[in-house]
């Protein structure tokens, strides 16, 4: 069965692959690879073995170790199988990086399995498409299902952004800690970059708000029932004022009583709709509380509007598990509530997520895909930026990976 020979050979020792890979590649005249060899009836266990080899190859060993982990599982195949249809893009923690993450974590295969999903786009991303700070590019990894799911099933995002235009690497950002991807190499269907850090799942409000809106999060939780069906909501976006903005009106808050207070918070509230800041350009989102948000940007930054305040967004895109947490400067003083408006908004945004066929942002890559060209981009090394080494993938690994997708790109992939 395929599925016993997939299993067998992904569970080989890591040391193995690279045996084959290096002795393959050591010599020009060496045999071929066995995954060159067959790649003219090329299959999807040849573009594994030719993936997980070219990663040992280039040292990415743990990786390698966590994609082996995973391979006995339902969850596991389906990652590793999607790998080689369509573009991806690979962010590949170093061993260095993967020292930092407990053996719990690197034992529990449905976890682990989430976190690499977390790890690979779907669809090619280069600096030079990214966008540039302090506009954000959001894009879609293979992370979805279960505490993951967005309205649509749309998958759970990461946030990059660039510090220049012409930038020649880029960030990851998350709350925690930013992470560089600078140098690349181009495998097949595969834009991979080494990074130094095991990036974050997307927290839960709950995990997140107390870190970058402490006093909302309180102010939230004296609300009876907000929390939960904030915490619930399938698709939420939330303008979170910064504690400096709660203290700045703190006297006026304590003059509202329990239903202003809950009217106000629900109008920094978007329930069934995960607008991130790409797509705060058009006024048609209306609040929890069934007020209309106005938003406007100009060379000093970007603003939201609720009545008669406005707040400035003063850090975006925060990713959360079922939405994002955008922070906003002012507190939108807004005691208005229409609950038919905000039943109504709900219905077309579910409605609206249902049918949506948006697709992530494709970005051409600058050279081309094809072509046993491994070396990766040198110029990035030089980036003060630049925290990871470049993969030295072979030009024979690559050749590997290369006949053997190339079998199957554009054909129908028959793993499992
Ligand atoms: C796929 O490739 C492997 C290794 O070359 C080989 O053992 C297996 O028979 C192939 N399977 C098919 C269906 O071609
Ligand atoms: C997968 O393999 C690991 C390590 O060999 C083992 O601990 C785990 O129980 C296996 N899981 C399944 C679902 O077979
Ligand atoms: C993958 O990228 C290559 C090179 O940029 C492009 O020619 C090809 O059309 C892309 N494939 C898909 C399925 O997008
Ligand atoms: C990747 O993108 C393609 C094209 O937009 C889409 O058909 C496919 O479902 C996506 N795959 C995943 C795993 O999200
Ligand atoms: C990736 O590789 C391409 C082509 O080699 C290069 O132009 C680009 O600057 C590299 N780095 C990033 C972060 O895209
Ligand atoms: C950010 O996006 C806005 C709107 O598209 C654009 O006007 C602005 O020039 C962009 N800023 C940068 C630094 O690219
Ligand atoms: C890249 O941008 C910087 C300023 O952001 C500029 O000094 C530099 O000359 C630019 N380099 C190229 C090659 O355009
Ligand atoms: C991450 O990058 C963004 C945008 O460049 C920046 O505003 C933020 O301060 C950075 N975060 C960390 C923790 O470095
Ligand atoms: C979102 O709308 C649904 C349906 O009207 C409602 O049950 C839920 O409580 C709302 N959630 C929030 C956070 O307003
Ligand atoms: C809160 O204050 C508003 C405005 O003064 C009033 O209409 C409402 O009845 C009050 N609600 C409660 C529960 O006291
Ligand atoms: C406004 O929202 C509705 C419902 O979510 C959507 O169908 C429509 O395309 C949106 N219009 C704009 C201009 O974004
Ligand atoms: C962007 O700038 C920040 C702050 O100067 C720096 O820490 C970061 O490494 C830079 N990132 C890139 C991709 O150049």
């Amino acid at each position: 069965m395929k599925f016993t020979t997939l299993s067998t050979l992904l569970l080989l020792p890591a040391t193995a692959l690279a045996q084959s890979s290096s002795a393959a590649g050591g010599s020009a005249s060496a045999a071929a690879p066995s995954a060159s060899a067959s790649s003219a009836a090329g299959n999807s266990t040849d573009y594994l073995t030719a993936v997980l080899g070219a990663l040992t190859g280039a040292g990415l060993t743990t990786l390698v170790t966590a994609a082996q982990g995973i391979a006995n599982t339902t969850e596991g195949q389906a990652l590793l199988g999607s790998l080689a249809s369509g573009n991806k893009t690979v962010f590949a923690p170093s061993n260095q990086a993967f020292s930092n993450v407990s053996q719990d974590t690197l034992g529990d295969t449905a976890l682990l399995t989430q976190i690499l999903s977390y790890h690979i786009l779907n669809n090619t991303y280069t600096a030079s498409g990214v966008a540039t700070a302090p506009n954000h590019t959001i894009a879609r990894t293979l992370l979805r299902g279960g505490n993951y799911s967005l309205p649509g099933n749309f998958s759970a995002p990461l946030v990059l952004a660039k510090n220049s235009t012409n930038a020649t690497s880029f960030e990851i950002i998350q709350t925690a800690s930013n992470t560089t991807a600078g140098g690349n190499a181009t495998a097949a269907n595969l834009h991979v970059y080494v990074i130094d850090q095991v990036l974050t799942l997307p927290q839960t409000l709950t995990e997140a708000l107390p870190a970058v809106a402490p006093q909302l999060f309180g102010l939230a939780g004296s609300i009876p029932g907000l929390a939960d069906s904030l915490a619930s909501a399938n698709g939420l976006t939330i303008f979170a004022p910064t504690d400096a903005a709660i203290g700045a009106i703190q006297s006026s808050l304590g003059q509202l009583n329990s239903t202003q207070v809950a009217a106000v918070l629900s109008n920094h509230v978007i329930n069934g709709t995960v607008a991130y800041s790409t797509r705060l350009t058009s006024s048609n989102y209306t609040s929890a509380g069934g007020e209309a948000f106005t938003f406007m940007s100009n060379s000093t930054g970007a603003y939201v509007k609720s009545a008669n305040s406005t707040a400035k967004i003063v850090q975006s895109d925060i990713i959360l598990n079922n939405g994002v947490v955008h922070l906003i400067d002012a507190v939108l003083v807004n005691t208005g509530s229409n609950s038919q408006a905000a039943e109504s908004a709900y219905s077309s945004a579910t409605a609206a997520a249902a049918t949506s066929t948006e697709a992530d942002t494709p970005v051409t890559a600058t050279s081309s895909a094809t072509g046993p060209s491994g070396s990766a981009s040198g110029s990035s090394g030089t980036s003060a930026a630049f925290k990871v080494a470049p993969i030295a993938f072979t030009s024979s690994m690559m050749g590997g990976i290369i006949a053997a997708a190339g079998a199957i790109v554009g054909g129908a992939l028959t793993l499992f």
